[in-house]
């Protein structure tokens, strides 16, 4: 599975992760009260391809959090295949924990019971919910959050196993990730610095039941290809130059075809930039990739590139 990341997966990347093998993808998460007040920069992070995607919300107010699962699991604005709602109890940014959102639920999981118990109610569709693994390394508190969410009624819970205090630094501490797997009996998906088949066989091994790639997708969507024919035992042949510059393209090319060039291209210079990691000079391409404001002339520039690296 693809994870949400804000500001990357939008409808070209889940796309794109698609077609190289992810076979399931989170929306980055959508703030439920935004929902609600029909925000439509907001409605179109949930656009959908024909992955099967889950909403990502997150919120602490069950009247938006149940209005926004009913909106999106009828459908919402999206045409492509929404298969769950996904509330976001684990986002460590000041801004949402600090009213009471993300991984600030954790915290209050007499709160997030009654969050996740209205979103369960409102949606027509499954719903799961994503944690970490606690505030911090004095209140992992995993094991009891995924209680709170199985008896609230979600389906799947999925675990990032650092915790809001680690923010993205330091390991995944995933002997709680078996923790979880042991407390409760609906699947878990193992998620944080997942990067080979070896990473996915101690998690499989512990009794997740799926994996979820955040960071290890960004410049490299063959990652779930990788994965799966390193499981598969089948051989896998790593893309070419000139093959990475041609998925860049198509990258951008679909991110425009979504949000027009104005907003895609500064958008996708992250991606691009993690595209060309690896490249012969790729400090300098980035940079020129960072000075450049037409998808024309970035995709010059990436021929070029590709060009002088055969
Ligand atoms: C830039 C960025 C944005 C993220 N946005 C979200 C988000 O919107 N919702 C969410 O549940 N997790 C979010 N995450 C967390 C990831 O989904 C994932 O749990 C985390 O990165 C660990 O997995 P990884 O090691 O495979 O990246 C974000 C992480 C990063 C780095």
């Amino acid at each position: 599975m693809l994870a949400p990341l804000a500001g990357f997966t939008d409808l070209a990347f889940r796309t794109v992760c698609a077609q190289l093998g992810a076979e399931y993808s989170v929306t980055e998460m959508i703030s439920a009260k935004a929902v609600m007040m029909n925000n439509r920069k907001t409605l179109g992070l949930a656009k959908t391809a024909a992955l099967p995607t889950a909403i990502q919300l997150f919120g602490a107010e069950e009247d938006a959090i149940a209005y926004a699962s009913e909106f999106f699991s009828q459908g919402g604005l999206s045409t492509g295949e929404v298969v769950a709602i996904d509330l976001n109890m684990g986002c460590p940014m000041h801004k949402i924990v600090s009213n009471g959102e993300g991984s600030a639920l954790l915290k209050d999981l007499k709160k997030a019971e009654k969050v996740i118990g209205a979103a369960v109610k409102a949606s027509k569709l499954p719903v799961t919910v994503k944690i970490r693994a606690g505030w911090d390394k004095n209140s992992i508190n995993a094991e009891e959050a995924a209680r709170v969410a199985e008896a609230a009624g979600a389906v799947a819970i999925t675990l990032h196993a650092r915790t809001k205090e680690q923010l993205y630094s330091g390991y995944a501490d995933h002997s709680i990730t078996e923790r979880v797997v042991k407390a409760v009996n609906i699947p878990v998906i193992g998620n944080g610095d997942i990067k080979s088949a070896e990473d996915v066989k101690k998690l499989a091994d512990m009794g997740c039941a799926a994996f979820m790639i955040g960071r290890g997708a960004v410049g490299d969507p063959w990652i779930f290809a990788r994965i799966a024919a390193a499981l598969e035992g089948r051989e896998f042949t790593e893309p070419t130059v000139a093959e990475r510059v041609s998925l860049a393209l198509k990258h951008l090319n679909m991110a425009v075809e979504d949000k027009g060039e104005h907003v895609a291209v500064p958008e996708a210079r992250k991606h691009l930039a993690a595209y060309v990691s690896g490249f012969p000079g790729a400090a300098a391409v980035r940079a020129e990739i960072n000075s450049l404001t037409s998808a024309a002339d970035i995709a010059n520039l990436l021929e070029r590139t590709a060009s002088e690296a055969r």
